[in-house]
């Protein structure tokens, strides 16, 4: 009973490790390029096992909006960078893994974007993982639908908070004038029977007899 409580935690324990090694995390990419400005189109793939060395090589394509077809667009290898197509010559910077080959993020920065650069993106990591007596390949692909806008757009829930943050602020305030100037009557009305009552108590006071 104990020892299989220990198995369960020590399983526990290294599936816990397992998943937090190293400090890659697959964060994906935003979507949402505003016209004229760069955008990091980003892909990230972890490997499965950060301890087992691995070679990468990557290749981005592209589909333009409304069309059929990808397109190759880029690839990054042991040659380095290349822009393989004409319509982002120029245009296309390595944002991933720097100084290795062991490349677990392929995200490139796309400069000076276009209305014409919306589509659908996509990466592929051909990656090898070298175990002892073995080569392991894998093929991980990851896709980008890009919009490219004129101007940032806020999401409707932000603007949804802002309003309702001031309509918070607007109502508790009012709610605190009316709370003011109900109190200040009620206060006044209490100061004025006061006086009265007092007012009553010394005339009576004068009507007794004195006491000694
Ligand atoms: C990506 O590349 C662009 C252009 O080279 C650069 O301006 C930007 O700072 C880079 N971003 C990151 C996160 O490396
Ligand atoms: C960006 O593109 C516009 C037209 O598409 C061009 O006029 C401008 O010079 C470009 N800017 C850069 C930094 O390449
Ligand atoms: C976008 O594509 C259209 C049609 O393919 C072309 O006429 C236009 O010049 C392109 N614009 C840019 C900024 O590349």
């Amino acid at each position: 009973m104990a020892s299989s409580h220990l198995l369960l935690l020590t399983l526990l324990c290294g599936l816990f490790v397992y998943r937090c090694h190293g400090a890659c995390a697959e964060v994906d990419s935003d979507t949402e390029a505003v016209a004229g400005k760069g955008f990091k189109l980003g892909c990230i793939s972890c490997k499965r096992r950060s301890e087992v060395d691995g070679a990468a090589t990557v290749e981005w394509y592209f589909r333009p909006k409304g069309e059929a077809d990808f397109m190759r667009i880029y690839t990054y290898n042991e040659d380095g960078p290349t822009i393989e197509h004409d319509h982002f010559m120029d245009r296309v910077d390595w944002n991933g893994s720097k100084r290795s080959n062991d490349i677990q993020d392929a995200s490139i920065y796309l400069l000076n974007v276009t209305f014409n650069d919306s589509g659908t993106y996509s990466c592929f990591f051909n990656r090898i993982l070298f175990y002892e007596n073995y080569e392991y390949n894998t093929v991980v692909s990851k896709v980008v639908r890009l919009t490219v806008v004129a101007k940032a757009s806020r999401g409707t829930a932000s603007i949804v908070s802002e309003v309702m943050m001031y309509v918070s602020i607007i109502g508790l305030q009012v709610w605190l004038l009316i709370e003011m100037i109900y109190c200040y009557r009620k206060i006044a009305a209490a100061g004025e029977e006061a006086l009265r009552e007092a007012a009553k108590n010394q005339n009576q006071n004068q009507n007794l007899p004195p006491k000694c």
